[in-house]
């Protein structure tokens, strides 16, 4: 079934889950979940310390999305407007010309042993390198279900820091997790081997959790946008020259990023990913080296403007809450995703496509008019606006500049008066 479903934004709520269910097969109870304020205050109650209830947000769908020649229909929790609406747009745009293009370089993880109190740590570091196979059989002895699972620890690095406290030795046991975010696998797994470590080296061992700097476990994502389609010479240029700016300068950078992030964290929010981790990655990553933008643009040799993305992706969907909340389970089921490798495919093309979205937004007419159109339509439909009115009330109130409850009553009056 094709992703591209026109009109899906002027469909009541109740017609659009029906559409997303004949999409991904939904069963009675999925819906239930999605529509029942999704998370039973008894699992609420299990997942963090002292609740008292549950918080909400609009669950939304991104539409279009043709990535690595398959359909898929994009769970977004957020709740910002407008963000939904640029990502549907940005992937009608990129599937013109044959959609996203992904790559995934494994789930590799890396959790650090932070060793100190050393008197010769070159030497010390010698003596992790040399006794690696060691730690490495240790750490996968604490997860033989990973193990068996194709994943587990598979190297280790060691490297010397200097610090206001003098050097220490950080080593680096670099894990595969497969379908999981990871943090438990390589926390405990860090935990396990640190007092052999101590032993070897004769330091103290502090701290041992895994870096949010996921720098091996990369998603990519890369489309061609054709000039014609997204607006001409003119529209191209201006979105040169917005990621130019976000290139050179890191006031811009941020929120460059900040709009990629709108998407990546709207689609781990709503599969019960940790945000905070896949944020912390996707900021350190761009950082290295120089505060950078996650994606690039060029425009090829026939005008058309390419754009590519690379993000650390530190997702699951297994374990955490994707497994828990029940409107986590039913949006990893309506994406149709059954890898973590499938999950952060997705997410790096939506987060291409929302910065392509926001760029070419600001880059031509601003981005204030998809908020405003938005606000106009929740004025129409308080207004008493219904079905084809709400589209030409938001249509006048937007052309003549007034966006407000008494001009979308009076625009209302004028237009059942004939
Ligand atoms: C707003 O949430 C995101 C943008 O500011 C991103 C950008 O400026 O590129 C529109």
């Amino acid at each position: 079934m094709s992703s591209r479903i026109p009109g899906f934004y002027k469909l009541s709520v109740e017609e659009r889950l029906k559409r997303v269910a004949e999409f991904a097969g939904l069963d009675e109870d999925d819906i239930k979940a999605v529509i029942s304020h999704g998370l039973p205050l008894d699992v609420a109650d299990r997942m963090i310390e002292n609740v008292i209830g549950t918080f909400e947000l609009p669950l939304g769908i991104a539409t279009n999305f043709l990535i690595d020649g398959k359909d898929y229909l994009i769970p977004m929790a957020i709740e910002e407007p407008s963000v939904v609406a640029a990502a549907s747009n940005a992937a009608r745009m990129a599937r013109e010309s044959g959609g996203f293009v992904t790559d995934y370089t494994g789930s590799m993880m890396i959790g650090q042993v932070q060793v100190t109190k050393l008197a010769d740590p070159f030497a010390a570091k010698f003596e992790v390198l040399r006794h690696m196979d060691e730690i490495i059989e240790k750490a996968n002895e604490c997860d033989p279900m990973l193990v068996s699972l194709g994943g587990g620890c598979r190297d280790v690095e060691a490297r010397v820091i200097d610090t206001i406290v003098g050097k220490m030795l950080i080593v680096h046991l670099l894990v595969d997790v497969r379908d999981a975010m990871g943090a438990n696998a390589v926390n405990t797994m860090c935990e396990k081997v640190a007092p052999f470590i101590e032993r070897i080296t004769g330091g103290k061992v502090y701290l041992r959790i895994i870096s949010n700097l996921a720098a091996y476990r990369l998603a990519r994502a890369k489309a061609v946008f054709d000039k014609d389609v997204i607006g001409g010479e003119e529209v191209v240029e201006g979105i040169m020259l917005a990621y130019a700016f976000a290139a050179a300068d890191p006031y811009r950078c941020a929120t460059h990023n900040k709009g990629i992030m709108n998407g990546i964290s709207a689609l781990m929010i709503a599969t019960g990913n940790d945000f905070r981790a896949v944020e912390a990655g996707a900021h350190s990553y761009a950082s290295m080296g120089g505060y950078k933008p996650l994606t690039t643009y060029e425009v090829d040799s026939k005008g058309n403007l390419v754009g590519t993305i690379e993000v650390p992706m530190a997702v699951g969907v297994i374990g955490g809450a994707t497994k828990v909340n029940p409107v986590a389970k039913v949006s990893l089921k309506i994406l149709g995703v059954k890898t973590a490798e499938e999950l952060a495919r997705v997410a790096a093309a939506l987060g291409l496509a929302q910065n392509f979205a926001a760029l070419r937004a600001l880059a031509t007419e601003g981005i204030q008019r998809g908020h405003m159109e938005l606000h106009a339509r929740n004025l129409a439909i308080m207004a008493g606006a219904a079905g084809e009115e709400v589209d030409r009330v938001v249509e006048i109130m937007v052309k003549d500049g007034k966006i407000r409850l008494d001009y979308a009553k009076e625009v209302l009056e004028r237009i059942r008066s004939g």
